[in-house]
């Protein structure tokens, strides 16, 4: 099934210049890139991204990190581009991501893990719409 998921490049993977290299890594993958901005996002936008995690002892922190500086969202669109865009992601927690993953190769900590991507299907809807308010290439 063709897919659209929403990729963001936390502040960490902008400024150690990973922009180049994940986007490299989906782009290899076969997916192709429909939305692609830089921005810092609005703390609200933020919020409501990390919704899910309201009550979670790590909320404020995330937050923080994701409006600590510009982040790159990316709309990214393929065969079952969640679930392979999430597997190129790597684990949460970093220490625990596979080498070859972008978190597996770039990344140490869980509070600096470097990008997001959508967990399924329907949170891929809600957050490319959140996102990306003006309309993507069909
Ligand atoms: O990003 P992912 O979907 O893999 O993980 P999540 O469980 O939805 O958590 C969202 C984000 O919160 C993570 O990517 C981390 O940046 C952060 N987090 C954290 O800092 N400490 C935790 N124990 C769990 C998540
Ligand atoms: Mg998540």
């Amino acid at each position: 099934m063709e897919e659209t998921t929403l990729v963001l490049i936390k502040p960490g993977g902008v400024e150690r210049n990973l922009i180049g290299e994940i986007v490299r890594r989906i782009e290899a993958r076969g997916l192709r890139v429909v939305g692609l901005k830089l921005m810092s996002a609005p703390k609200a936008l933020v919020q409501e991204h990390y919704a899910e995690h309201k009550a979670r002892p790590f909320f404020k922190d995330v937050v923080a990190y994701l409006t600590s500086g510009p982040v790159v969202a990316l709309a990214v669109r393929g065969e079952n581009a969640v679930k392979a865009v999430r597997a190129m992601m790597g684990a949460t927690n970093p220490i625990e991501a596979s080498a070859g993953t972008v978190r597996g190769d770039f990344a140490l900590s869980i509070d600096d893990n470097l990008t997001h991507s959508s967990s399924d299907v329907k949170a891929a809807k809600a957050e490319l719409k959140l996102w990306f308010s003006e309309k993507l290439p069909r």
